[in-house]
């Protein structure tokens, strides 16, 4: 198991490419079962969710092929399985995305329950009592979600709360239904977006993708397509909170900056100095961190998936902050190691952290516990004072391509020890 080691203490400074978006990526690929013939993807980025996905597809009886640098072909001409086992799911709970995928395809599917992972139970209600509303028959046994019908009928569907997984799930469903299906309450996330996108590319009819009433035509096929993935705004960001967290001048690239613009705001109110282009933004650290109090809410607002990151930040910062977190009922785990690292941090009724900032962090030996926890454990390694190493570093390499290396690149001194 690998860890990092990071030697705190190094302003960044320079330029980094940020890879493909793992939550524009997954859906996307899981779209392409709806296709009889070969989809092409670009710009697909090196992470172990990505691989557990192609594993699954190909396990669906897909062939999947990947070419040079973030290349992935996927020909779901042979899909001939309706099945997604428990120890491919339990890997990635995106595996759920294709459920509704296969229901609309082949009629049936049979998917084991994702279950719930570090930060939350992770239900997938939503996504059923969607499928149920479009005619699928659904029946939890053994663990496993089997979902039959005929062929799917478009419905009008109201979430209970905008949910990312659900509507891409239906969005794709209903593309292949016979009528018109409406999403009501839709997640409106730049990576709903994409996917809308590649659906309409391959022939569908969806309309209304990033705000909250999304309406598909359902159409009979669907066409091969090639795609170019969107960039990922929280890589984007946790690299932005880094520039600013260490008091550097650091330039994120093949970016877009309209996917983060909450993340920017917020950035600002600390003192930090943002610029942005079509695809870069600019960041410079302020002399002194400013406190500030963050909610985290779906799409346009402040992203639960930079709410760990954020923290390191606000620990540094001077006075007291608030953080609110909505989305998720436990995602504070990262905060009993950042006590350990010298944040004072308290927790309290409603999913709320304050954090009083302090004048210094020092480096431990930490402990990695979910994908964007870890990512705030790196932040703190590169701003406290001597060594900090953070373990079980699997959990990152789910979701930030070769982070280590973009680190060190922007001058931190950090290493992976295998
Ligand atoms: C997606 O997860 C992202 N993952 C998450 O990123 C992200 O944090 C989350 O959206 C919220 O923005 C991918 O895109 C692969 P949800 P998802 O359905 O779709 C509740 C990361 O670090 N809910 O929008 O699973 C749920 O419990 C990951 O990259 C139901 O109650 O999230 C949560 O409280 C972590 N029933 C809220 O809705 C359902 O059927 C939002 O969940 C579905 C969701």
């Amino acid at each position: 198991m690998d860890s990092i080691e990071i030697k705190g203490g190094v302003p960044l400074h320079g330029e980094v490419r940020i890879s493909g978006a793992k939550n524009a990526a997954l859906p996307i690929l899981a779209s392409s079962l709806l296709v009889e013939g070969t989809c092409t993807f670009e710009n697909v980025p090196r992470l172990k969710d990505i691989d557990s996905i192609l594993l699954l597809l190909e396990d669906l009886g897909c062939s999947v092929t990947r070419q040079g640098e973030g290349e992935v072909a996927v020909d779901a001409q042979g899909l001939n399985r309706t099945e997604a086992a428990y120890d491919l799911v339990r890997k990635m709970r995106a595996s759920i995305l294709v459920l509704g995928p296969l229901v609309a395809r082949l009629g049936r599917a049979r998917v084991s329950l994702p279950g719930g992972c570090a930060i939350g139970a992770r239900p997938v209600d939503l996504h059923l009592k969607g499928l149920e509303a479009m005619g699928a028959r659904i029946r939890l046994h053994h663990g496993y979600v089997e979902a039959e019908a005929h062929r799917l009928k478009g419905a009008d569907i109201c979430f209970d709360m905008p949910t990312v997984g659900g509507t891409e799930n239906l969005m794709m469903a209903a593309s292949l239904a016979d009528g018109e299906t409406i999403l009501r309450n839709a997640a409106r996330e730049p990576e709903i977006v994409a996917l809308a996108d590649v659906l309409n590319a391959m022939g569908a009819s969806v309309q209304g993708a990033g705000t909250s009433k999304i309406i598909i035509q359902g159409v009979s096929s669907l066409k091969p397509v090639s795609t170019t993935i969107i960039p990922d705004r929280i890589e984007a960001g946790t690299f932005l909170v880094a520039g600013a967290l260490t008091g550097g001048d650091v330039t994120v690239r093949d970016c877009n900056p309209d996917h983060f613009r909450a993340v920017i705001d917020k950035l600002r109110a600390t003192g930090a100095s943002v610029e942005t282009g079509p695809d870069w933004t600019r960041v410079r650290g302020p002399e002194v961190i400013q406190s500030v109090d963050i909610t985290t809410q779906p799409y346009p607002g402040f992203p639960t998936d930079m709410q760990a990151q954020f923290m390191v930040l606000l620990s540094m910062a001077e006075g007291t902050s608030v953080i609110s977190e909505t989305i998720f009922e436990n995602r504070f785990i990262h905060v009993s190691e950042l006590q350990r690292m010298g944040a004072a941090i308290s927790l309290h009724a409603g999913n709320t952290a304050k954090i009083r900032g302090v004048k210094e962090l020092s480096g431990a030996p930490v402990m990695a516990s979910d994908l964007r926890a870890s990512a705030s454990l790196i932040l703190a390694g590169l701003v406290a004072t001597n060594t900090t190493v953070v373990h079980r570093v699997y959990h990152l390499d789910r979701g930030y391509e070769a982070i280590e290396e973009k680190f060190s690149r922007l001058g931190a001194r950090i290493r992976r020890i295998r």
